[in-house]
This record gives C-alpha cells, structure tokens and sequence, in this order.
C-alpha cells in the first residue's frame, strides 16, 4: 500500500486559493442536489484527558472523493503549547478501498473555511465592493482574507480583533505577504463602527459569544460572511444584521441547529429558520436567486461540512501526483 503524505506548506504549493473556491462552489452545488453522501460526524468524548475527538466521513462518487478528516478538540493541549485542535484528513481510493494519501487536516481546515466564504463573497457581495473589514485574527484569518483579495479588486481592508497582540502580528504578517501582491491597503481597525459602516464586505471568523459588531452598522448592499459559531452558545452576529438582511444563506441548511446565530433567534421566536432563503449551493445550481441588486444585504452563515474537505482534499492529492510532491510511504 502507497500513501502520499503531504504538509502544509506542500499543500500550498500545488494548490491556488482561487482553484480551492470553486472546489467547493463544486461541493456545495452536488451536496445540495442530493449527491453526497456525508453520515453525521462521529462525535468521542474523551473526558479522562478533558477532550473531543471528532470523525467526519464522507463520499463524493461523481469525483471519485471519499475519506474521512480527524479532529479533536484538547483545550488543555495549550498549556502544553500545543494546538488545542490537531487535525488529520485521510483520502481512500473509491475504486479499490485502498487509503491513499494523509495530509495536514489543520491546514486543510483553513484552507476550504478561507474558501468558502470566498465562494460565498464571489457570488453574494457587489462586483464593485472595495473595502471589507475582518474580524478575529487567529488561525482561520490567514485564508479568510486571502480568499476574498482573490475574488474581488479590493482596495482597503480593515483587521479587527479585541486581542491587541494578535491583531498588531497579524495587520503586519498580512501586509508584508498580501498588500502588494493584491494592491491592497491592509490596516488596523481603530473604530469598528467606522469601518462597518464603510464596509461593502463583512467577516466575522471569532470564538466570541456575543455579537462581534453592531448589526445597525451595516450599510446597505454590504455582504456579510458568519464563521465562527459552530455550538448554541456560540453568537457573534448581530441577530439585528440577521433580521435586516434582505438575503440570508448558508452551507448547508440541516447545521444551522448546531449555530448559536440562528438558534438563540429561534429560542427568542424571533426568527424562523424557514426565513434562511437557501444553501449556496442552491444558488450555484440557480434553484434559487442570489443579490438582486446592489442596495440588497446578504448574509451567509457557514458551519463546514465534511463534503468541503473530501472534495478539496481530492483536488490537492490530484495536483500533488501530477506535480510529484509529497513523500511516499510504503506499508
Ligand atoms: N465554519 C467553519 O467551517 C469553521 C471552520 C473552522 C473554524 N471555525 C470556527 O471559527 C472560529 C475561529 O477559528 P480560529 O481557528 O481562527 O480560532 P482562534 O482561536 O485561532 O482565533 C479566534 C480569534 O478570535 C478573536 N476574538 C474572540 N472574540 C472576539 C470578539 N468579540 N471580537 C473580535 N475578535 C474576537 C480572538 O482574540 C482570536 O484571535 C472558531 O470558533 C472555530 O471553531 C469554523
């Protein structure tokens, strides 16, 4: 048996962020048409060492994509100075059952979460948009910003985190890899409310669990991207953005019971789930309509999904063979 295995910085390499999004305008569009087949995660509490570990399977047949990525959540692992969420994607041949290739789940993780909020972006905000702010500068800002600089002629962003450490490394990292290379002016945010309100682009990628910005804010024709909650207790959009917004859509309909976003609304009777219009990939597929025009407010929640992973994974293993890196090893 042959495994490719592959790193991070290898997985950059043979894959653009650009061919990354349409990997998974690709995914989202067969998973709303009912060809995925993607089980429920398999969720292991491991509570001798206080932690999680996550197994999320799935099978893409139209794309031969089939594996399963391995998460576990260890808070303690900090203190150790360790990542509190080693990842690890494993891809199996669909046609002989073989495992054929282990790569960086972690990177992976960023990379199709950058992605689809990219997706998102390319088909939901202006095609003139011209300024976004990002909120939160920890793992996932990296590929957040980079996604959206590569679907749309930006010309400021504006970096906000309520870390003043990891906003100052990150305003500075950013600048030196992306402001020429984009002809972006990438600064930090000193009045959140100024820079909403200047904003045709919003993301919010937080741990936080109260709302990361005034949903009063938000202009008119402004896209706005919801990452970070994953859990109910998790909120950090603005119900009043989400109850404004003209446009609301997601990944896929069926996790939006897991998003503190939507469900501390539904707790309140406030909002309805039945008011989401649509998974994106049913935009992607034009089942149904996206912005209408210009002064339209969208808003697109994402929770991540296993079919981002298997059909983005399948995508870099294929650029890897035929570009002949990673290493190989035999078992
Ligand atoms: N939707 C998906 O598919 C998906 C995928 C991966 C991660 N996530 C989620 O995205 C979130 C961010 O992930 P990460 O890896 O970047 O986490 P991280 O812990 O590396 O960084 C989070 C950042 O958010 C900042 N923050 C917290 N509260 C804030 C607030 N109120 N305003 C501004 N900044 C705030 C923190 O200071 C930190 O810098 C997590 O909740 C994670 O679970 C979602």
């Amino acid at each position: 048996m042959e495994i490719l295995v592959l790193n991070a910085e290898e997985m950059a390499e043979v894959i653009d962020i650009k061919e990354v999004i349409e990997a998974n305008k690709l995914a989202l569009k067969a998973y709303s048409e009912g060809k995925a087949n993607i089980p429920l995660r398999t969720n292991l509490d491991i509570s001798k060492y206080n932690g999680q570990s996550l197994y999320m399977p799935g099978y893409l047949a139209d794309e031969g994509a089939l594996g399963i990525k391995i998460v576990s959540v260890y808070p303690d692992n900090i203190k150790k100075g360790m990542t509190s969420v080693p990842s690890l994607m494993l891809l199996v041949d669909d046609k002989t059952g073989f495992p054929i290739s282990m790569m960086d789940g972690t990177y992976l993780t960023q990379l199709r979460t950058g992605a689809i909020s990219g997706a998102a972006t390319d088909i939901l905000a202006k095609k003139d948009s011209k300024v976004f702010t990002l909120i939160g500068a920890g793992g996932q800002a990296e590929l957040q910003l980079e996604a959206v600089l590569a679907i749309r002629d930006l010309e400021k962003v504006y970096i906000f985190d309520i870390n003043e450490d990891n906003r100052k490394k990150f305003v500075n990292e950013m600048n030196e890899k992306y402001s020429k290379k984009y002809n972006v002016v990438i600064e930090e945010c000193i009045s959140l409310e100024n820079s909403i309100k200047e904003s045709d682009i919003i993301t919010s990628v937080t741990t936080a669990r109260n709302a990361t910005f005034n949903g009063d804010w938000v202009q008119e024709g402004a896209h706005v991207n919801g990452v970070g909650s994953y859990t109910p207790d998790m909120a950090e959009i603005d119900s009043k953005l989400i109850l404004k917004a003209d446009k609301i859509y997601c990944d896929t309909k069926d996790a939006l019971v897991e998003s503190g976003d939507f469900v501390q609304m539904i707790e309140k009777n406030i909002f309805d789930i039945s008011q989401v219009n649509g998974e994106l990939g049913e935009v992607i597929s034009k089942k149904i309509i996206g912005r209408e025009n210009d002064n339209e407010i969208t808003f697109f929640e994402t929770t991540g999904n296993a079919v981002l992973d298997i059909m983005v994974a399948k995508r870099i293993y294929d650029f890897a063979v035929k570009k002949n890196f990673g290493n190989i090893i035999n078992m």
